[in-house]
């Protein structure tokens, strides 16, 4: 099992955690705020949008960030990730496809190389083709996500790829999911969904008022977004969101939706301009019962690593 120091060291921070790329909604200023707070903060680098990322780099000029990208979007537009390694990131994060393309570039250009995967069999293989760091996702995330959750598949990835180190990812929204994580053989976390509930995000304040007011039950997996969107996402991932009137309309991984695409495209258009969460997605994952404020990110990163020291320290429920 590798240490939280480790870690640490390998990514040049003093609290081993990471804030999730968030597409489009974790830009420079929440990365900048997550890493002045001693963390990680990644830029949601997405779907590879050259003029989004200049202007988000821009925005964390005065702080050490990292960018995360989805890896079969980069293999569209590979350019992209010398914009992005132009703006010397400390780390770049690729989830969703094969790193191997992206290794020698990632290194030569002095960063760390992030993989994120969902199964065991991916993890053996980023650590394979070169991964400094693995991240185990579970299913309980909020965004895509596979079919996994995070309780089993964090240790089981751990023992995978020993000695390198393995951040947990998915479902942890508070100190005790981060404890958890650490009892599980993981040596840091990444968290999404709370710093979607977090002052810098970019989501809209109707957004982040359904987070607050939402359960973990009431989020749902399908592909409606993103069909709506116009992404063709691989086989073996699906988009956790807020259940809302778009996911009861379209239940069932879209089907019948084709026909009907210029129409509700028109309608899901307007509810993103206007940010309806009747038809925009919120897309945040289970966790969001844990969440019931709107923080700095700076403040939250120090605040959670506190609490989830605390926890590990006293042993609750266990010792005594
Ligand atoms: C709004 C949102 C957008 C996301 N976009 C991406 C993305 O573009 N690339 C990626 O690798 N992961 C993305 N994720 C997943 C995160 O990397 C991470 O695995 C997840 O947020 C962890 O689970 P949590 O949300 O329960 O904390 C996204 C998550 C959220 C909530």
């Amino acid at each position: 099992m590798t240490t939280a120091s480790l870690l640490c060291e390998r990514l040049g921070i003093a609290q081993p955690l990471l804030s999730a790329p968030m597409a489009g909604v974790a830009g420079g200023r929440l990365a900048a705020a997550v890493s002045r707070g001693g963390g990680l903060g990644l830029i949601g680098g997405g779907y590879a949008d050259p003029q989004w990322l200049r202007a988000q780099f821009a925005l964390a000029a005065d702080a050490t960030v990292g960018v995360g990208f989805i890896n079969w979007r980069l293999d569209e537009l590979p350019h992209v990730l010398d914009i992005a390694l132009a703006a010397r990131p400390r780390a770049v994060l690729l989830s969703f496809g094969d790193i191997a393309p992206y290794v020698d570039a990632v290194h030569d250009a002095g960063a760390i190389l992030i993989a994120q995967v969902q199964s065991v069999r991916q993890a053996r293989a980023a650590c394979a083709a070169g991964a400094d760091v693995i991240i185990a996702q579970g299913a309980e995330a909020g965004g895509h996500a596979g079919l996994r959750g995070t309780l089993a598949l964090v240790p089981a990835v751990v023992d995978a790829v020993a000695p390198l180190p393995v951040v947990a990812a998915g479902g942890i929204g508070d100190a005790r999911g981060i404890a958890a994580a650490f009892m599980l053989g993981a040596c840091g976390v990444m968290l999404g969904t709370r710093f979607y509930g977090s002052r810098e995000a970019l989501a809209t304040p109707a957004a982040q008022q359904a987070l607050l007011t939402a359960s973990g039950d009431e989020t749902v997996r399908g592909a409606v977004f993103d069909r709506l969107r116009g992404w063709t996402w691989p086989a073996g991932y699906s988009l956790r969101t807020l259940a809302n009137d778009m996911t009861a309309r379209w239940p069932d991984q879209a089907t019948g939706l084709s026909a009907e695409l210029p129409a509700q495209r028109a309608d899901f258009e307007r509810a993103l301009g206007q940010g309806d969460t009747r038809i925009a997605p919120v897309i945040v994952g289970e966790a969001a019962d844990l969440i019931h404020d709107l923080p700095s990110a700076q403040d939250l990163v120090g605040r959670l690593m506190a609490e989830a020291r605390e926890l590990l320290a006293s042993a609750p429920n266990v010792a005594g």
